[in-house]
């Protein structure tokens, strides 16, 4: 990834700090942004990076402009983006509101769009590019209590395959990775949410045949392999990193 310029959303969060990690120590030019202030604490952090911090929600198109904008006045047009900022409301369907499921179905499967939408039309000038998005076993099975989440991580798979197809011929790959559980201040809200956060705790990790969940760095190198050129001839795919939840 040396000298790529690439944009990371959710980059304040678990997951996403730990991707900024490794594109700092591959020399990578980082446009970090997230809806949290938090991420201007990346430039202490990554001091010796190339990387500029910018706030906004990537939910809603005037600041994915506006992110996109500075990014590019920083660094130049993004060659990878890496869509991963995320949000969970936990509810079964009949407890969902309709502001619940807009909430959720604008974190996941909007803002992935939104991005998208922006970042293509220079890679495609430049015939190349990478868009990674970060999806969930909730992509591909059904989950209690994640009803909203699940169609939006699903969206987001079904998107990856739809601009994978539409856009392998002009030099742009799009692919998802499919996290279990991850240690991240995702999960711990989560589990908070719960009658009895240390049974859910043990429940969630008994779920994953490797009896643990994720840590975010593992989670991180998938993201930085399907962004780089190591996964030049992968597109349309979804790597699970998931213990081998889905593999059950
Ligand atoms: N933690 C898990 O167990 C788990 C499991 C599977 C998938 N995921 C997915 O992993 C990704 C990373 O999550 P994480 O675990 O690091 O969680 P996290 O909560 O630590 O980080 C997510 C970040 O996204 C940011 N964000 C949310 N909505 C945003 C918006 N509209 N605009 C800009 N920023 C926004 C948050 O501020 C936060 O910093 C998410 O897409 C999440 O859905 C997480």
């Amino acid at each position: 990834m040396k000298d790529c310029v690439v944009l990371v959303t959710g980059a304040a969060g678990g997951v996403g700090k730990e991707v900024i990690r490794q594109l700092a120590e591959n020399d990578a030019k980082i446009i970090a942004t997230d809806i949290a202030d938090q991420v201007h604490d990346l430039n202490r952090e990554f001091s010796g990076a190339r990387i500029t911090t910018i706030t906004g929600d990537v939910s809603k198109s005037v600041d994915v402009d506006k992110i996109f904008g500075a990014g590019e006045d920083k660094f130049g047009a993004v060659q990878a983006l890496i869509s991963n900022a995320g949000y969970m409301i936990a509810k079964a369907l009949h407890e969902t509101s309709e502001q619940d499921w807009d909430a959720v179905l604008a974190g996941n499967a909007k803002s992935f769009f939104l991005t998208a939408k922006r970042a293509l039309p220079n890679m495609l000038a430049a015939k190349k590019g990478s868009i990674t998005a970060t999806g969930s076993i909730s992509s591909v099975v059904g989950l209690p209590s994640q009803a909203a989440y699940c169609a939006s991580k699903g969206a987001v798979l079904q998107l990856v395959r739809q601009l994978a197809v539409e856009y392998a011929g002009s030099g742009v790959r799009v692919n998802a990775v499919g996290p279990g559980a991850i240690n991240t201040p995702f999960l711990t809200r989560y589990l908070n949410g719960l009658p009895d956060p240390k049974a859910g705790a043990d429940a969630v990790k008994a779920a994953h045949p490797m009896k643990r969940w994720a840590e975010p760095d593992e989670v991180a190198k998938a993201l930085v392999f399907l962004a780089s050129d190591d996964a030049a001839f992968i597109t349309g795919h979804i790597l699970m990193v998931d213990g081998g939840y889905v593999a059950g």
